[in-house]
């Protein structure tokens, strides 16, 4: 149940949003934690005796790519038991009201496509892609577990990486493009469920300088300073108020 101060938040945004035309969100791990998918900086974040940190990153995967295999196939099987949650329908629903909208993902669960999100951009890859170090091809791979590791490319047989952007590698410039050139002109910027810790989110936020930036995470983040309103409320609680706010009228 949320608190009055959190409901007031979400009528003044649900309002502003209301007379909005061009809509943008960045969604972290945190809107997938209902979902049952562990956040990265959370309790649950950490696997074995292992961290994204030190699992994420071109070294681990040169050092043992059987071993980031292994890692990403047991976060692909907590993914494909996972469901799309009301926080991810709702932004499926905001955006075929909004006028003009755009997704830019962290997450590369694929929970925002499963629940209908049509504009996104995946910053951070997909678990589902993968693509070879050699020929670069990419390809999808949606089988769980997978039936042999490490994963081989199926044009030239070489080892293939997961399609995910890791620690110390640089952002797809296209897609960073695509993201600031819509925050610089949307109405509202709506930031669910990322600690800021990596600056990508925080420097995409900032981009959105004549937006009202509304962020909605149980904690305060590094985002909090950056936002006009910051809702202490789960995701997957506020956002469906924050849909009936906003047909309510
Ligand atoms: N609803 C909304 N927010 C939530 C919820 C929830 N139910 N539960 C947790 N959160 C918030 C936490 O308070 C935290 O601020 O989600 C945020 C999760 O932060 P991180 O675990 O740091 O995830 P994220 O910000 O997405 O990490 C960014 O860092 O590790 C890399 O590539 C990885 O994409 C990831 C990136």
């Amino acid at each position: 149940m949320l608190d009055s101060e959190a409901m007031d938040q979400i009528k003044v945004a649900a309002s502003q949003l209301a007379s909005a035309s061009s809509l943008a969100v960045i969604t972290g791990a945190g809107i997938s934690a209902e979902s049952g998918i562990p956040t990265f900086r959370g309790e649950g974040g950490l696997w074995r005796k292992f961290r994204a940190e030190d699992l994420a990153t071109p070294e681990a995967f040169r050092r043992d790519p059987n071993l980031v295999w292994e890692w990403y196939d047991w976060r692909r099987q907590i993914c494909a038991r996972a469901l799309p949650n009301a926080a991810h329908e709702a932004l499926a629903l905001l955006e075929s009201r909004m006028p003009s909208f755009l997704l830019i993902t962290q997450n590369v669960d694929g929970l925002h496509q499963r629940a209908g999100s049509k504009r996104i951009l995946e910053i951070h890859g997909n678990i589902w892609k993968a693509r070879c170090t050699a020929c670069k091809t990419k390809f999808e791979i949606s089988e769980t577990p997978l039936p042999s590791l490490p994963v081989l490319c199926p044009d030239c047989g070489s080892l293939a990486r997961p399609h995910i952007v890791w620690f110390g590698e640089s952002y797809d410039e296209s897609l960073i493009q695509e993201a600031v050139s819509f925050l610089r002109q949307c109405d509202v910027l709506l930031v669910i469920g990322t600690s800021g810790m990596v600056s990508m989110p925080g420097f995409l936020t900032e981009q959105a300088f004549r937006a009202q930036r509304i962020e909605l995470n149980p904690e305060p983040s590094g985002i909090t300073p950056l936002v006009q309103i910051s809702i202490r409320a789960k995701a997957a609680e506020a956002m469906p108020l924050f849909w009936e706010r906003l047909n309510a009228g």
